[in-house]
Parts: C-alpha cells; structure tokens; sequence
C-alpha cells in the first residue's frame, strides 16, 4: 500500500520504539536494552474483546439479534476507582479492522486509539495495549474509532464509570444507556448508513433502548436520593432529556462536576444531548410515593425510558437541596492570553475514491478507503478540509498547530441546517458561551452546536495530536473530522 502506506508504518515506528530508542541513546543496559521511560505502574489490569452477542431487541417472542459487543456483554461496564492506572489491552474479535478509544479520558496521545493517527489499525485478531491514568472522576464510555458507523451502530459501546471516594452518598447509584436500532423483521440490521441519512440528520433507528431493552423501572424509597448516569451512545440521535415527578438537578456533564442546575430552570427543563454525551442527574424520590418518569423530549413522542417506582419505606430524614459532586479538578484557560481560532461546519461534495482516480468499486479503492477508516463519500468539512480528502487519500492537514501548555478560545460556527455534537479528544474544554446563549459555563468533552449557532470553547493545550469531529458517526465519516498538533 503505497497511499499513506509510508505514513502509516513510519508512524507505527514512531509510536512503539521512539521514546524507547531515545532512552536507549542516554541510558542503555547492560544487555543493550532500553528501559520503559515512564513509570506507568498499573494498578488494574484488564482485556476488552470484541465479538459478537445476542440481544432480544425485538420483543421476547422475536428473532434475537447478533449485535457486538466487548466481552460478549451488551454495553460491558467497568466501574474504577479515581486514581486508577489502567492497562487495558483491546484485542481485535472482528474480522474487520478496528481501534479501542475511551471518550472523555484525558491520557497520553499514544494510547488515544484514533487509526491511523496515534496508531496503526488493530487487525482481526490483533491487539493493542492502552495505559490510562484514570484521574478525572466521572461517567465515560469507550468504543472503536474505525468504522464506528458499523461496530458502534451494532453495539459495540462500553460504559466506564471513574468513581469518587469523595462523592456525596446516593441511595442509589444508577446507569441509563440510551441506544437505537437499525432493525428488520428478521432480527438483522439494516443498512447502516444511507447517503439520505449521511449527507443530512444521520440514518436514524427506530428501536429505541435503555441498557438494551425497552425500557427501565427502578425502585427507591420516597425521599431516596438517586444518582442516574444518562450517556447517549446513539449513532445520530439528539435527546432532550427531562424528568417529570421529581425534584433533580443536573450534576455532571460529560462526567464534570457543575454547581448543580435545577432542571426546571434550564431553557425547556430538558437538557440537550447529542450522540456521545453523558449527563450525571440527581433526582430526589417524592415524599408522596409518587413515580417519577424519565424520558427523550425531543419528539411529540416522548420516550420515556425509565421510571423510578416508590418502594420500601420512606427514607426517615429527606435531604433538601442538591447533592453536589466535589468541583472539576481541571485546567481552566487563561482567556486573556488565550489565542483565538474560528472553525465553521460546513456541508462539502468532493469524494474520497474520486480522489483516488479509482472507480468506486475497485477493490483497491475499498481497501485503502477502509485503512483510512472513512466512508466512501464526502458529504461535510470542517474548518474547509475534510477527513481523507483532498488530491490524495490521506491526512488533511492539522486543522491548527498548537503549543503545549497554552490556553485555546475556539469557536465553531455551524452553517448547516443540522445540529453536530462536536467532541475534541483528549482534553476537558469550558463551554464558554454560544451565540444563542442557552448553554451554562461548564466543562465537556462534546459540545452541541445547532444550526446557526457559534459557540466558544476553551482548553489549556494538551501535546499530542488530536482529532476534532462530529460525534454524529456518519458525519465524521464523510468527512466532518480535522485535528490540532499540539507539540
Ligand atoms: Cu467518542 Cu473520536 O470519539
Ligand atoms: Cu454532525
């Protein structure tokens, strides 16, 4: 493979044996052979496998479906202490390529799992060991950065929950998994991807889920104060979510800590969650045994995917007022010295193949179109380039080269007529502001940008390089993904 062939191996190269050579040079061994350069001593030591699993989604009486899945476990939870030195070694059950990420996590570049960026492709039956240090306290998930449209579509998502000794206690301590569905009759999938979908919304499913099935009760004492950790892994979907029979108040985003924000105070009561973020709610249980439902807003439809059902005996001293979670221990931007970039959204028409001079379906093009994990079309940009586009298949350039250590104000301004949830790896960003005004200063790994709208983040650089894209997974895919080099 000649087409970023060189890049790709050089960076693999690049990527296992440069800081081990470099060490090697001031400080080799007796036996001639380098010794780690960093300290990296894991404290918790596991194996995520992708592979196949079976799901009932249709009904009990219907055909089950072969979704994917880490461990053969639909949305596979790990729950960590803060503090945690995580090795986690991904091996590759598919018999496509693939990647491990873990969204949210803010860890060294290397170990960020973007193919063919930070590391070469896992192939079928590979393996890639990753070495997180787990210190941001939160809710999180991981999934594969390669054909995500296809493995996370089928289900292929995993939840990780960062725990803090020094949370206030919940009565309970709750994960709501929100997912669609692509599904025929049979139990198959159907296509998942369309160029309608692509090119516009995303190709929605119409099997909604929660954790894998219909729908969640969950019971708690009257006055109980429960904790619900609510993550949109959804290909495309946006949810409104909300909480009707209780008193709760948003806590977390993107697993932050925020000074908690009543509900019924935000724009609509309901807060708006893209593909990929995560909210952490605290709902206190009624004094009145009354049920308190917990739903998707966003259509006259509504969905209301869980309800917390009265039981036991009420809880002897109510608590009043939120429980809030100790604050965010991140870095927030200098936004005097910060230097400002402006990106915008755009829709864009080029194709990757045409770039290619190849013909669409030429088994060459679809291999080399799928080593650089991206659809086959091009229907979006960002900051004018597109993922893999251009007179060659290849790495757009970096979208900005950045220093390490200095803070960032980036504004993104969509011009299309469709909402993205827009995510930077590696770093927790502060949502300074949106020109419609309507969001909270927090911070998050994925902001929502609506159509028309321009909002402003900012960050302290981290170094590395670090891809910027819609979370919608089909819109990253054809072309809605740049990156920064942050040396
Ligand atoms: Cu959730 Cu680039 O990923
Ligand atoms: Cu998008």
């Amino acid at each position: 493979m000649t087409i970023g062939g060189a890049r790709l191996s050089r960076r693999a190269l690049l990527g296992a044996g440069a800081a081990f050579g470099a060490l090697a040079v001031l400080s080799p061994t007796r036996t001639g052979q380098a010794r780690a350069p960093a300290p990296f001593v894991p404290t918790k030591t596991l194996t995520l496998k992708s592979g196949d699993a079976e799901l009932k989604l249709l009904g009990p009486d219907k055909p089950a479906t072969r979704i994917l899945a880490y461990d053969g476990t639909p949305f596979q939870t790990l729950r960590l202490p803060r503090g945690t030195r995580l090795q986690a070694t991904y091996v590759n059950g598919l018999d496509e390529g693939s990647s491990l990420h873990f969204h949210g996590i803010r860890m060294p570049n290397e170990y960020d799992g973007v193919p063919p960026l930070t590391q070469p492709l896992v192939e079928p039956g590979g393996r890639f060991v990753h070495l997180l240090p787990l210190d941001d306290p939160g809710t999180f998930f991981f999934h594969p950065h390669c054909d995500e449209t296809g493995q996370a579509g089928r289900g292929l998502v995993g939840v990780l929950i960062v725990e803090d000794e020094r949370d206030p206690k919940f009565d309970a301590d709750e994960i709501l998994c929100l997912k669609d569905w692509r599904l025929a009759e049979n139990g198959g999938f159907l296509p998942l991807t369309e160029p309608d979908g692509a090119s516009k919304a995303g190709t929605f499913g119409a099997t909604r889920t929660v954790n894998g099935k219909p729908t969640v009760e969950l019971s708690a004492a009257p006055g109980a104060d429960v904790r619900l950790r609510v993550l949109n892994v959804d290909a495309t979907r946006i949810m409104d979510i909300g909480v009707e029979g209780a008193e709760a108040w948003l806590i977390a985003v993107d697993g932050h800590a925020l000074k908690p924000v009543r509900l019924d105070d935000l724009p609509d009561g309901i807060w708006r969650m893209g593909p990929a973020q995560r909210i952490d709610l605290h709902v206190r249980m009624p004094a009145d045994g009354k049920r308190v439902s917990v739903g998707d807003y966003r259509a006259a439809d509504i969905y209301h995917f869980a309800t917390l059902v009265p039981s036991g005996k009420p809880k002897r001293k109510p608590r009043r007022g939120p429980l809030a979670l100790p604050a965010a221990e991140l870095p927030f931007p200098d936004l005097e010295a910060a230097e400002f970039h402006s990106f915008t959204l755009q829709q864009a028409t080029d194709e990757a193949v045409k770039n290619l001079g190849l013909p669409p379906d030429d088994p060459l093009a679809k291999a080399l179109v799928a080593s650089f994990c991206v659809g086959a079309a091009t229907y979006w940009s960002i900051g004018q380039t597109s993922w893999a586009a251009g007179d060659r298949l290849g790495l757009p350039p970096p979208l900005a080269a950045m220093k390490e250590g200095r803070s960032y104000r980036i504004e993104i301004k969509n011009e299309t007529r469709f909402p993205h949830p827009i995510h930077l790896h590696g770093h927790a960003f502060a949502v300074l502001g949106s020109s419609k005004g309507r969001l909270p200063r927090h911070f998050a790994d994925t902001v929502l940008v609506q159509p028309g709208e321009a909002v402003e983040i900012g960050f302290v650089a981290v170094s590395g390089d670090w891809v910027f894209h819609c979370h919608i997974l089909e819109h990253m895919e054809t072309g809605m993904m740049g990156w920064f080099r942050v040396v």
